[in-house]
């Protein structure tokens, strides 16, 4: 699943709001029941639904949600691959030490040793409007510290430092000496709602350290990325239900890391630094200085993964299965909702098809949404 959301600087702002009918919210259950929606189970779910309670999903109906939330997800470029997600029923799991057992579970499952493998946990959903339900705090389950300096400076990834700040209230402490890749623990809460601070294992996440196929300087950067983004504070809406806890994973395409991750002015900012090692003149625009840098750091990207076995997709082959993906739903009767600003890879975009495919988002479900910050 590359893709889910792959650019990680839009604003969090879920799919537009809109009237839909328990039938319709019910409708995916025909697929999780091969063309029959059963009638005893569509009564069972709609009288929950009336009663304000959780749909009462069987684990294999439950499979199909999440599966069919990963095809509609419009902001996804990798959903060729929707029917392998292996998706995980942990909605039994109460305390904040059981629900980390199962995420260290979830990722070591879906490192699967290089072969990355989409994978999705769901926890239980609240059993009312407004109740307490298991939730993690962490945007992924890889990420870099990010530290503010009192002098405005920071080190790390600039898009953790709340997070970071969070985990340091709660306990946590970083590396005596902090450094730009500082794993960060995670933050989870049972179903009492109580946060926990919980310390990753040594070993635990697979990283891969860049070094490009030419220039034997690059790897002097010591630069590195992790092998699986592992998004954990996306909700998954199913069947009526919003599951606040529903971590889930592709792989990686390599712009996410190569052209936003490391290269974003916001995030870790090295374009200058690679131009500077490329001997390119950074003076006027017209040198091409960050273009040139960018296509070096994506190669470096693409060239290590690949190297130390972690699958993970280029932009190019991603467009591709893309457009597979649509000509797939289209003979199948369906309409793909996408949006054209997330599918577009940041890097060489017209050269994609997709770039010059007109997209069109419509409401769909199930599907995956954004939701705040547990402490905002
Ligand atoms: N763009 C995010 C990141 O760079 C990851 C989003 C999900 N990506 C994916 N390939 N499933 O960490």
């Amino acid at each position: 699943m590359s893709g889910c959301p792959l650019h990680s600087t839009h604003s969090p702002s879920s799919s537009p709001p809109v009237a839909v009918s328990t039938d319709d919210e019910l409708a995916f259950l025909a697929e999780a029941h091969h063309g029959h929606i059963l009638e005893e189970r569509l009564a069972l779910c709609r009288s929950a639904l009336l009663a304000q309670q959780p749909a009462p999903l069987t684990c294999s109906e439950l499979t199909w949600a999440g599966r069919i939330a990963w095809r509609n997800h419009a902001r996804c470029i990798g959903r060729l691959y929707w029917r392998s997600l292996t998706v995980r029923d942990h909605r039994h799991l109460d305390s904040a030490d059981e629900i980390a057992a199962s995420l260290r579970e979830h990722l070591e499952f879906a490192q699967a040793d290089g072969n990355v493998r989409p994978v999705l946990t769901v926890y239980a959903p609240p059993n009312r409007p407004g109740g307490l339900a298991p939730r993690i705090w962490n945007h992924q389950l890889c990420a870099y510290a990010g530290y503010r300096h009192r002098d405005g400076t920071f080190l790390g990834d600039p898009k953790n430092i709340a997070l970071t700040e969070q985990a340091l209230a709660l306990g946590w402490q970083p590396p005596s000496t902090p450094g730009r890749f500082d794993l960060l623990p995670w933050i989870v809460a049972g179903r009492d709602g109580s946060p926990q601070l919980i310390p990753l294992p040594a070993g635990l996440v697979r990283e891969v350290r860049l070094r490009h196929p030419q220039f034997a300087w690059f790897e002097k950067l010591e630069l590195r990325w992790y092998a699986v983004p592992v998004i954990t504070d996306m909700r998954l809406h199913a069947a009526g239900t919003d599951y606040p806890a529903a971590p889930f994973n592709g792989w990686y395409m390599g712009t996410e890391i190569g052209a936003r991750n490391l290269a974003d002015t916001d995030r870790y900012n090295l374009l200058p630094v690679i131009a500077e090692k490329l001997g390119l003149d950074q003076r006027s625009p017209r040198s091409l200085w960050k273009d040139r840098a960018l296509l070096e750091l994506n190669a470096a990207v693409l060239h290590s993964y690949e190297t130390d076995g972690v699958k993970l997709v280029d932009h190019h082959t991603a467009s591709a299965e893309f457009m597979k993906f649509c000509e797939r739903e289209k003979s199948a009767g369906r309409e793909v909702s996408a949006r054209w600003d997330w599918i577009v890879p940041p890097l060489s975009p017209a050269t994609t098809t997709v770039f010059h495919t007109p997209m069109r988002e419509f409401p769909t479900t199930p599907d995956f949404h954004a939701q705040p910050p547990v402490w905002v």
